[in-house]
């Protein structure tokens, strides 16, 4: 017998409806939709289930703020949290939305055990950390999600750039997903050639600049968060899981070792397949591009630490 998957999105804000709306359209499996807003999720997912018909999709949408709804999910999205306001780090999120983060994952996890977490609420790296303790689940099945937004706006500027379409750019962002994220240049390519051929470096120097911007660039033009591709985003990452596809993927992984990190969550190239991040893979560096790593790396530790994570209890 087989079964659709069940996929539960966590915060039904602009995020977590359009990401919502997105597996419907791609039809991944039944979504449940929560929130602690009475009204919000029951009110989008039924606008979003009446789309069906339309768009032909056979999947359910419920919303609910109850968490028995998601028993048994396949895989959990945790969208729940404030979103940055103009002139705020993602880091000043931090308390707040540690304690939404702990909280929801604590609930969720307990009634699908066997599931997969995919966090994006701000500051992802460390979310993702927290969502990985509140849990107790093995560190492979909880992924943050920030490398694909960021490598995707990485390419769309390069596409631009170049006059091509961004299908043909693969490019990659690591590290955390601050203002300090390290846009790989040199394992970077338009087909297959490298884009430092292509563009000139002084080109290049201003899309990296954009690139790591580019939450902040959509955040002050509307005022608000972005949240359209971060919802596809997240959609590619879920699937990549359900479908077992064995993606290469920049997300952000718990480290054990690897790049010489350990005990921290921060964004990665990593496989990502029907066992969550499947591996971590490690690339050369040169010497600058390992200082902007580490920088990288400590912008997550430091807001990692001042939690002083008790969520054990
Ligand atoms: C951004 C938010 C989601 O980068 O962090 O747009």
């Amino acid at each position: 017998m087989f079964r659709r998957h069940k996929i539960t999105v966590i915060g039904s804000g602009a995020t977590g409806a359009t990401t919502a709306h997105l597996l419907a359209l791609k039809e991944l499996g039944d979504i449940v939709l929560v929130d602690i807003q009475e009204g919000v999720p029951q009110g989008k997912a039924l606008d979003m289930w009446e789309s069906g018909p339309i768009e032909h999709f056979s999947m359910k949408v419920v919303g609910t703020n109850d968490y028995a709804l998601t028993k048994d999910s396949d895989i959990i999205v945790v969208t729940a949290g404030l979103p940055r306001k103009e002139g705020m780090s993602r880091n000043d999120l931090l308390k707040i939305n540690s304690e939404v983060v702990g909280g929801v994952v604590k609930e969720a996890a307990r009634l699908s055990p066997d599931s997969m977490i995919v966090v994006l609420t701000n500051p992802a790296d460390v979310m993702a950390y927290v969502a990985q303790k509140a849990s107790g689940f093995p560190h492979h099945r909880v992924m943050g999600q920030a490398g694909v937004l960021d490598s995707a706006r990485f390419r769309t500027f390069l596409a631009e750039a170049l006059q091509v379409s961004p299908r043909d750019i693969s490019a990659f962002v690591m590290g955390g997903h601050g203002d300090d994220m390290v846009p790989l240049v040199r394992y970077s390519y338009a087909g297959g050639i490298p884009i430092e051929k292509l563009l000139s470096q002084e080109e290049i120097a201003k899309i990296v600049k954009r690139t790591r911007t580019g939450g902040g660039e959509v955040l002050s033009l509307m005022k608000a968060s972005a949240y359209y591709a971060p919802a596809s985003s997240l959609a590619e990452m879920v699937k990549a899981v359900l479908l077992d596809e064995r993606r290469i993927l920049p997300v952000i992984s718990y480290l054990d070792g690897e790049y010489g990190e350990r005990d921290i969550y921060v964004g990665v190239p990593a496989v990502v397949g029907g066992h969550g991040v499947e591996k971590v893979l490690e690339v050369d560096f040169t010497e600058e591009e390992k200082a902007m790593f580490q920088k990288s790396v400590s912008s997550v530790r430091e807001p990692l630490m001042l939690l002083n994570l008790d969520l054990k209890g």
